[in-house]
């Protein structure tokens, strides 16, 4: 059965749709059966990974008895599927909370058997649909941009998770996103975190929304492009899969 990843933050603007497309291609790339589910009506999956306006059909999938075979859509990359958002998921909210608390882990429950993992972008916010991410994931990667309030909007989700879930709880991974190490701060919370994987700031991952690519396909080696690799390793690590990304070098785990 495949392992459902949630990259979910309270905030928008932290970085979470960059590192769902980073992540799931990453995955692809390394042999794993992927499908990659965009669940916020802002669309950007499709859009980061060239495949504007692919699909209008995502709220079929939120009716009944609709095979989610027929919303899913092959990507240019090998082994990586999308389920595409459009603004009709903009009513996904209030869907899922009137048909059942539990139809989008019945949903992930009819795709897992096809895919080893499946990564969810999730809308920001705190809302009915969280709920259901938190009963619906194997794992939660939480982007946080590197500041005291996102500390604390971090402790929030773990005491809604706690709520949600009570004793299977997801695990969650932090990610400390955007983080520009000229700035003071950054160097603080990043060294007070030693374990939380991060992401720089940097210009190569806003180039993806030039490229419409995932930043490995153009820029694998920079050092965003490690790092995102690094997470992708935390990830799998986290998930008790084979740590098949294991060399580890002064910037953390890069592929092996
Ligand atoms: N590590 C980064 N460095 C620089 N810009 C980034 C980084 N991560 C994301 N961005 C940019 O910030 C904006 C928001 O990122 P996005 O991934 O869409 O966040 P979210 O999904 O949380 O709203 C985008 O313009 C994106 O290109
Ligand atoms: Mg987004």
């Amino acid at each position: 059965m495949g392992k459902v990843i949630a990259v979910y933050a309270m905030k928008g603007g932290v970085g979470k749709s960059s590192l769902a497309v980073n992540l799931a291609h990453g995955l692809a790339e390394s042999g794993k059966r992927t499908l990659l589910w965009d669940i916020d009506a802002q669309g950007a999956v499709a859009f980061l990974l060239g495949q504007n306006g692919a699909d209008a059909k995502a709220k079929k999938l939120f009716s009944r008895d609709v095979d989610p075979a027929d919303v899913i859509v092959p990507t240019n990359y090998p082994e990586l599927d999308l389920i595409a958002a459009d603004l009709s998921l903009r009513h996904l909210e209030s869907d899922l909370a009137v048909e059942s608390p539990k139809r989008l882990k019945k949903l992930l429950d009819r795709l897992t058997p096809d895919y080893d993992r499946i990564v969810l972008d999730c809308p920001p916010g705190l809302g009915g649909i969280s709920e259901q991410i938190f009963r619906a994931a194997d794992l939660l990667v939480v982007p946080l941009a590197p500041a005291p309030l996102a500390l604390r909007t971090l402790e929030q989700v773990e005491a809604l998770l706690a709520e949600a879930r009570g004793k299977k709880a997801p695990e969650i991974l932090p990610v400390l996103s955007m983080v520009d190490r000229r700035k003071a701060l950054h160097r603080e919370i990043v060294a007070a975190h030693p374990q939380w994987p991060t992401i720089p700031m940097a210009s190569v991952v806003e180039q993806m929304g030039l490229k419409q690519a995932p930043l490995a396909e153009f820029a694998a080696k920079s050092a965003a492009g490690r790092a995102f690799a690094n997470v992708l390793a935390r990830v799998e690590l986290a998930l008790g899969g084979t740590p098949w990304l294991t060399q580890a070098t002064e910037d953390g785990w890069v592929k092996g």
